[in-house]
């Protein structure tokens, strides 16, 4: 065991303040080099980086300062006293990306496999506590195997000190984690507290009991990427992002930070305006086929919108019937919600409402404003749906509208159906702006379906049912399947030439700008969990 690990002091005479500060520079460089050359040649064989480069790549050059980098477990049982290396295995401290503050925290897998003990939790306890006290957004790096071991309750309690600031910071500061390791445990949990998760394929995998436990317990064989690995955790919502390398997540999480303001006193930082505002948005016209039953990719017309085309897209790959994600308009940050007619035909379903509530919801934390684009047949008909609950996890996203007090613009862009309708941010549930295209049609249901229901008698008893039935098909279209219905009675503001969309969408951000809305005083609503 070399004094690294196990002595108080460097070993060197320290007899004058210039000792005293060549010892402090030799001690100071044993809890930098960490690792030992083997844990970090095994890092590299691995294809992870060690906790310091992972740091060193995310933060700008020179901007780390770390905090209790000589902090030391305590622990004395399972022969863990003599081993007792600077930064307890965890990195802390404070830097910037793109010249704004950041607070980070980086397991560092070469100790004790990153795990968490009572020194390790503290030293997360304080960064977390500056962060959000200082405003500023919180990134953890992990890359730990969860409680350690040896530290019984202390590691137990450790996690529950991380989880009650991961709440009570939720709302108030951005908080964002990397995995980069297998994440077991408590390391998988905290993540599951922070806004966005972002994972790398092969190396980073996240579950709450590991393969040998659920062999153990259940029977089933299954290695950690089958289990918990990035892709798996893109399909289930767990993960916002997945890469294919480390350098990879670090690029997206500095690029999401662009969008995002420090705290929730703050608005988020606006970008140039050096993609015109007025620019008509020609291309929607072909995008959006006049048949409601046409499958289209909604990106396409969110990237016609939105400036340069640049579309940070969330949680791709889960609930593809609806697409959420941030963008620019005129410089303005907003967040965008989309029905996606190429899958499932846009409906709406149980995930695609966790998906785009939970989004909604981070958006309102944060003053982003939200941009809806409909395009919804309704919500998913079916038993499966029902009996899992479709009007709780419906009711998430009602709420969810319901309760966000951002600047909000609906923009109907081609059918707009029942229940749905209503859920996507209609006027009645508080949108501030509702523009709609002049093919848009809003009903409590396709014209089919309505004249089958409330013409049934009639069409039974016409000579010729199918002819009956088409005429009074086209009368129930010609009255209601338009926006000028509700144009006419205020529930839409504007029926708008398509390619003005995005001018419409950036004058509404404009006005809504100052927008403040005060609610009723209560702890908190009680939403649908
Ligand atoms: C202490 C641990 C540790 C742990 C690993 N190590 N897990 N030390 N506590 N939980 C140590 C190992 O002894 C080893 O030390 C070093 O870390 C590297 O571990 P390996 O097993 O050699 O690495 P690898 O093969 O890559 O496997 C990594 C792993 C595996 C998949 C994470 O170590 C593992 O499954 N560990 C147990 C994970 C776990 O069950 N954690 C508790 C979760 S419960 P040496 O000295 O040999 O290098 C939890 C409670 C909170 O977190 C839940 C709240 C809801």
């Amino acid at each position: 065991m070399g004094a690294r690990e196990n002595g108080t002091t460097s070993g060197l005479p320290a007899e004058g303040p210039r000792d005293r500060t060549a010892e402090l520079a030799v001690i100071r460089q044993r809890a930098v080099d960490g690792l030992n050359a083997e844990a970090e040649a095994r890092q590299h064989r691995l294809g992870k980086l060690t906790a310091r480069e992972r740091i060193d790549r995310l933060l700008d050059p020179g901007t780390f300062r770390e905090l209790e980098m000589l902090r030391r477990h305590r622990a004395t049982d399972f022969g863990i006293g003599d081993r007792r290396p600077y930064t307890d295995g965890v990195i802390t401290g404070w830097g910037a990306i793109d010249g704004r503050k950041v607070f980070v925290y980086a397991h560092d897998f070469g100790i004790f496999g990153g795990s968490l003990g009572e020194a390790h939790a503290a030293k997360i306890h304080k960064v977390m506590d500056l962060a959000e006290s200082s405003g500023v957004p919180l990134i953890g790096l992990n890359d730990g195997a969860g409680a350690r071991i040896q530290e019984g309750v202390l590691a137990l309690a450790g996690y529950g000190g991380i989880f009650r600031r991961n709440v009570q910071a939720s709302g108030v500061i951005p908080q964002i984690s990397v995995m980069l390791g297998p994440c077991a445990g408590g390391a998988a949990y905290s993540p599951a507290l922070t806004d966005f998760v972002l994972m790398v394929r092969e190396t980073a995998s996240m579950y709450v009991t590991g393969p040998d436990v659920i062999k153990a317990v259940t029977g089933e064989e299954i290695d950690f990427e089958g289990l918990g690995g990035a892709d798996v955790h893109a399909r289930s919502g767990q993960a916002t992002f997945v890469h294919d390398d480390e350098d990879d997540a670090l690029g997206t999480l500095r690029y999401l930070l662009s969008f995002l303001p420090a705290n929730n006193r703050e608005f988020p930082p606006e970008g140039p305006v050096d993609d015109p505002v007025d620019r008509p948005c020609d291309a929607l016209l072909d995008i959006v086929p006049h048949s409601p039953n046409q499958p289209y990719d909604v990106r396409q017309v969110i990237e016609e919108i939105v400036d340069h085309g640049e579309f940070l897209e969330l949680q791709q790959a889960w609930a593809g019937n609806i697409v959420i994600g941030l963008a620019r308009i005129g410089g303005h940050v907003v967040g965008l919600v989309a029905n996606q007619p190429m899958v499932l035909a846009g409906v709406l379903d149980i995930e695609a409402s966790q998906k785009a509530a939970r989004f909604i919801r981070f958006c309102d934390c944060f003053n982003i404003p939200l941009v809806t684009l409909v395009d919804v047949p309704g919500f998913l008909p079916g038993v499966d749906q029902e009996h899992h609950a479709i009007i709780r996890n419906g009711a998430k996203l009602l709420y969810a509208y319901c309760e966000a007090t951002v600047p909000r613009i609906q923009v109907l862009m081609r059918k707009a159906y029942g229940g749905a309708y209503i859920v996507m941010d209609s006027r009645s549930i508080g949108t501030d702006l509702s523009f709609a295209w002049p093919s848009n049609e809003v009903a409590v249901m396709g014209a089919e379906a309505a004249t089958n229901v409330i013409h049934r008698r009639t069409i039974l008893a016409a000579e010729n049912p199918q002819d009956t039935r088409r005429v009074l098909i086209e009368e129930y279209q010609r009255t209601l399947m338009h926006p000028y219905y509700g144009a006419e009675r205020g529930l839409v503001d504007d029926v708008i030439d398509p390619r003005d969309t995005r001018s419409a969408i950036h004058a509404g951000l404009e006005m809504l700008r100052s927008k403040r809305v005060s609610l009723p005083q209560r702890k908190h609503g009680n939403s649908p969990l």
